[in-house]
């Protein structure tokens, strides 16, 4: 039976009608437009589709969108603030870590949850970190090196939060 649900979403409270085996990828894309998440096997296997729910990551294709009721969801359209991208968005697009663009999102939103918890991660630790996210295009080198730059500029602003 479809039902009335709130969906937290990058911080705005969505009222959302979802069949309980609506998958939250599915909600995202079709009814709420946030077509930034990608949906690429649909099976777990690739983390196109990773979004963050409670600060931790998840496969948006295997999670039903009913269970994230009362929970904080951010997808990559809520990484942006004061309309200037996050500082791992600046540095995919910085060392050119983008190809075709698709595993992108699911990728940075990954970096997200492995810089919240180790916000100085060495090589191994970006590689086991993303080790869930495939990309056809870029061979791997400049997302590793992005999520570096990413983690050397957001030690810096916190270092200058920190001294002000
Ligand atoms: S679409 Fe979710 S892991 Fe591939
Ligand atoms: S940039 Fe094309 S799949 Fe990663």
């Amino acid at each position: 039976m479809k039902q009335l649900i709130e969906l937290n979403v990058n911080g705005i409270a969505y009222d959302v009608i979802v069949s309980p085996e609506d998958l939250l990828v599915d909600v995202l894309r079709q009814k709420l437009g946030l077509t930034g998440t990608k949906k690429g096997c649909g099976q777990g296997d690739c983390g196109t589709c990773t979004v963050l729910i409670d600060g931790r990551r998840a496969l948006s294709c295997l999670t039903l969108a009913i269970a994230c009721r009362g929970k904080k969801i951010l997808t990559i359209e809520g990484m942006e603030a004061d309309g200037r991208l996050h500082p791992i968005q600046q540095a995919f697009i910085d060392k050119g870590a983008i190809q075709c663009g698709f595993c992108t999102p699911g990728m940075v939103m990954a970096a997200k949850a492995l810089l919240d918890e180790n916000p100085d991660p060495t090589v191994e630790q970006i590689k086991r970190g993303l080790s869930g996210n495939l990309c056809r295009c870029t061979g791997y080198v400049k997302i590793v090196d992005a999520v570096q730059e990413a983690a050397r500029q957001m030690r810096a602003a916190q270092s200058q939060e920190v001294s002000r």
